[in-house]
C-alpha cells in the first residue's frame, strides 16, 4: 500500500498509546535507578501482605510493566520466543496473504493473561506492514463506537479488540457483517422513517484476544479464520525470554540466574520480565556487577517466590483447600471469599497456572488439591484424602485452557 502512513493507533478504551516504537535495533538500555530501587525493596520487605502478589507474581499488567513494555516487547515473529506451532502457522498464513496482496484472515487468540496475545497482534501488523488500531470490548458499547471505529479502517489494517468476550450484543451484531462481508449497516431515522444503508468497508484483519474463551458467543467465534490457544511457556522458552530481556535492559546475568528466574516465572513472559527487573534492582542494590544464580535466588527468595514459582498466596490458597476443606472439593465462590479475592481474578489469573502445573484440579463439584500439592507443601495425606484424590482422577477436569475450543468448519485451529 504505497504512500500510506503506517503506524499504530490507540482507540478509546485501551490506553496503549500511539507513540511510534522507540526501541533501537539492539534494544535501548534502561538505566537502573538506585534510589528508587532501594525504596521499593525496603517497602516490599516491610509490606508482608497479600497485595504483594498483585504487583509481583500477578500475570495482570501493572504500570511498571507498561513502562518497560515498549523496550522489551518483540516486534517481529523472529523475535517472538515459544508458541512454536502457532508461530509457524502464522508465518505460513502471513506469507500466503502477503503474496496474494490480501489482508490476513481474522485471528482469535485465547489464553491466560501475560502470555503474549497483544504482542502477537502487534507482530501480525508489523509482519503485514499494516497499521494497527487497538481497542477493547468494553469500550465498544454503542453503535456509534463501532461505526467510528470501522470508519477509520483502511485496506489491510489490523483491528485489535482486546477482551473481545466483553463486547456488547449490539456491538457484536453490528460487527458480524463487517467481519464477514466487509460491510456495515447504518440505520437512520425512527419508526416508519427508519432506513438502513449498507456501506462497504476496506478489507481488514480483526485480531481478537480473550482470557475467557468460554464466554465468547459461537456466532462470533465462528467468524474467525484462525482460533489460536496460547500455552504456558516451558522453562527453556522462558530462559530465552529472560536472557533477551536482560540483554535489552543491559543487565549482565549468568546462565544460572537466567534459569532461576525462568523456573519461577509461572510459565508467563510478563512475570519473567517483571522478575528480571526485580532481580536487576536487587543486584544493583547489592552492588553486583554481574547477576549470578545465588544473587537471583536470594532476590526471589526475599519475595518468597518458591522454586516452582508459587508465592505466598498460591501456597495459602492450597493450604486453605487442604486445611479448611480437607483437600476439597470447594466451590470457587467459597474459596474466593475465604482468600479475599474476587472469583473472576481467582479463576482467570491464579488458577490456570496452578491447574496446569498439577496443584489443583477443577472438578464439577469444585476445586481440589492434588497429591502433588500435598507433597509440595510437605503435608501428609489422610487415607480419606488419598482415596478422594484417587477417585477424582477419574473425573473429567473442567479446565478451559487444558481443552482446546472445538474448531468450526473451515477454521484453522492451533
Ligand atoms: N513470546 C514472547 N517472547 C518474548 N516476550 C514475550 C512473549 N510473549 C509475551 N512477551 C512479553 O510479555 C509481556 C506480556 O505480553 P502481552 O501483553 O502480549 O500478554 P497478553 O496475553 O496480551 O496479556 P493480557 O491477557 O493481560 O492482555 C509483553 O510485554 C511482552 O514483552
Ligand atoms: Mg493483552
Amino acid at each position: 500500500m504505497p504512500g500510506k502512513e503506517r503506524g499504530e493507533r490507540a482507540l478509546p478504551g485501551k490506553g496503549t498509546g500511539s507513540k511510534p516504537r522507540t526501541k533501537s535495533a539492539g534494544g535501548a538500555p534502561e538505566p537502573a535507578e538506585p534510589r528508587e530501587t532501594k525504596t521499593s525493596i525496603e517497602e516490599v520487605k516491610v509490606n508482608e501482605n497479600l497485595n504483594r502478589r498483585s504487583t509481583l507474581l500477578s500475570c495482570q499488567e501493572s504500570s511498571a510493566d507498561l513502562k518497560s513494555e515498549q523496550a522489551v516487547r518483540p516486534d517481529r515473529l523472529g523475535e517472538y520466543i515459544g508458541q512454536t506451532r502457532l508461530k509457524s502457522m502464522l508465518t505460513m498464513s502471513i506469507n500466503a496473504a502477503k503474496s496474494r496482496g490480501e489482508a490476513l484472515d481474522h485471528v482469535l487468540f485465547y489464553g491466560p493473561p501475560g502470555l503474549g496475545k497483544t504482542t502477537l497482534a502487534r507482530v501480525i501488523a508489523n509482519e503485514m506492514q499494516a497499521r494497527i488500531h487497538l481497542t477493547s470490548g468494553p469500550s465498544l458499547e454503542r453503535p456509534r463506537d463501532i461505526i467510528g471505529l470501522v470508519h477509520q479502517l483502511e485496506e489491510g489494517d489490523v483491528l485489535f479488540i482486546d477482551e473481545i468476550h466483553r463486547l456488547s450484543r449490539i456491538a457484536e451484531e453490528l460487527l458480524y457483517p463487517a467481519i464477514e462481508d466487509f460491510v456495515i449497516d447504518l440505520t437512520t431515522g425512527k419508526g416508519h422513517a427508519t432506513r438502513t444503508m449498507r456501506l462497504p468497508l476496506p478489507k481488514f484483519t480483526l485480531v481478537g484476544a480473550t482470557t475467557k474463551a468460554g464466554m465468547l458467543s459461537n456466532a462470533l467465534r465462528d467468524r474467525f479464520g484462525f482460533v489460536c490457544r496460547l500455552d504456558f511457556y516451558t522453562i527453556e522458552e522462558l530462559s530465552g525470554i529472560v536472557a533477551r530481556t536482560a540483554a535489552i535492559l543491559n543487565v549482565a546475568m549468568e546462565t544460572e540466574a537466567v534459569e532461576a528466574i525462568a523456573r519461577r516465572a509461572r510459565g508467563t513472559p510478563r512475570i519473567a520480565n517483571r522478575l528480571v527487573r526485580l532481580v536487576r534492582d536487587f543486584g544493583h542494590y547489592q552492588g553486583a556487577e554481574i547477576i549470578d544464580g545465588a544473587t537471583a535466588s536470594s532476590a526471589l527468595d526475599s519475595y518468597q517466590v518458591d522454586a516452582l514459582g508459587l508465592d505466598v498466596t498460591d501456597r495459602r490458597l492450597l493450604e486453605i483447600i487442604i486445611d479448611n476443606y480437607d483437600g476439597g472439593p470447594v466451590g470457587l465462590e467459597t474459596l474466593a471469599a475465604t482468600i479475599g479475592e474476587d472469583s473472576d481474578t481467582l479463576e482467570d489469573v491464579w488458577e490456570p497456572f496452578l491447574i496446569q502445573r498439577g496443584f489443583i484440579q477443577r472438578t464439577p463439584r469444585g476445586r481440589m488439591a492434588t497429591a502433588f500439592a500435598y507433597q509440595h507443601l510437605g503435608r501428609a495425606m489422610s487415607a480419606t484424602v488419598s482415596s478422594k484424590i484417587l477417585l477424582n482422577s477419574e473425573v473429567k477436569q473442567l479446565d478451559l485452557f487444558a481443552e482446546k475450543l472445538p474448531p468450526q468448519s473451515g477454521q484453522a485451529e492451533v
